[in-house]
């Protein structure tokens, strides 16, 4: 099945293609999108080597794999690797890769030249549903996680979900963390819909993996629609990620994204059930669906409840050593929702005594 979805934004629109063996015949869609520019690829190297013969032709940069990339160096690196390719303002940046890739090489595109096209080409399955749309681009400081970024829209977006069966299951996973936690902010029958069909999503059997795909993107698409810039509902994205973010740092990232999103969207529903935002056992039901599959839920016992309220101190989205979270009203539901804010500030010493629950 070829799914098109459109998302609009203030300067336009651009498609999300969803179809199978999409990557093998990319030339076309930078031809429709990219027109008589001269593209460059942007990729890390292991992902490189599954560049398809379609795209023999087009100059690529590479960089090593890994967050530990999301840098100003990495940033500055492949600038002046396009500088010294010639790449003038008549170029445009094809993002060949997972979330890392997107958000650098979308980082670049935006910069360079003072903006290029990109076209986003995710693929692991958290850059297909979640960041690769939306516009979001960013590198990581010392401080923290996407200090300094831009929003640039791509010009299309191409999901191969073929590319998801012979992903590595780890990586695999950090997008499981990403899909349940769409399912819990927005669509509550996608969330029992995951919790019928783990083992057939889990196996993988393509036409799950290609229906998982696109809900999850329908969700993502209606929420940047509707607040491009994050000024208000587009905060719903974060939940879970509070707690998240500040794992991934302590343990310097040697848990990934996906396991501290897991673990964040955990806890972040135990304090709105002790907020009295959300019936008591909803955090379990989330805990119950991760589990399904098999992503971690509690915080691993090196992670001290004060270095974990340190880091999350410096996250950006929390100011003057004040917490806020963007807390579930229930499943499939934010607060928000109903009015009087997209996120709450959440008290320290709650923070701090469910961060110290045995583990
Ligand atoms: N990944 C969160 C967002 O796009 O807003």
């Amino acid at each position: 099945m070829v799914t098109t979805l459109s998302v609009r934004h203030t300067g336009g629109e651009y498609p999300v293609y969803i179809e199978r063996g999409s990557h093998r015949s990319l030339m076309k869609f930078v031809t429709r999108h990219c027109g008589d520019r001269v593209p460059i690829i942007i990729a890390d190297e292991t992902v490189a080597r599954l560049i398809p013969q379609d795209l023999s032709g087009i100059p690529r940069l590479t960089f090593p794999p890994g967050e530990a990339s999301k840098t100003r160096l990495q940033w500055e690196r492949v600038t002046d690797a396009m500088l010294d390719h010639g790449i003038g303002r008549d170029g445009a940046v094809i993002a060949f890769g997972g979330g890392v890739t997107g958000d650098l090489a979308g980082f670049v595109a935006s910069t360079y030249h003072r903006g290029l096209p990109v076209l986003q080409v995710p693929t692991s399955l958290l850059a297909m549903i979640d960041a690769s749309i939306g516009g979001k681009t960013a590198v990581d400081t010392p401080a923290g996680k996407n200090l300094v970024g831009t929003f640039h829209q791509p010009v299309a977006v191409v999901i191969d979900p073929m590319v998801l069966e012979s992903l590595p299951a780890k990586e695999f996973r950090t997008g499981l963390s990403e899909a349940i936690k769409h399912a819990l902010i927005a669509d509550a029958e996608l969330f029992a819909w995951l919790g019928t069909h783990a083992s057939d999503i889990l196996s993988p059997d393509p036409a799950h993996l290609e229906e998982l795909v696109r809900r999850c993107v329908a969700v993502k698409a209606a929420v940047v629609e509707e607040d491009e810039r994050e000024a208000g509902r587009r905060a719903v994205l974060n939940a879970g990620h509070t707690v998240a973010h500040a794992i991934e740092a302590q343990s310097e990232y040697a848990i990934s994204h996906g396991e501290a999103v897991a673990i964040g969207l955990v806890l972040e529903c135990r304090i709105a059930e002790r907020m009295g935002l959300c019936e008591t056992g909803t955090a379990t039901r989330v805990a119950v669906l991760l589990e399904q599959f098999q992503l971690p839920v509690t915080i691993p016992p090196a992670l001290t409840a004060d270095a974990l309220l340190a880091r999350m101190k410096l996250d950006k989205k929390n100011r003057g050593g004040v917490i806020r979270c963007a807390l579930v009203a229930g499943i499939g539901t934010m607060v928000g929702a109903g009015g009087g804010g997209w996120t709450q500030e959440v008290d320290l010493s709650l923070m701090r005594e469910l961060l110290s629950l045995p583990r």
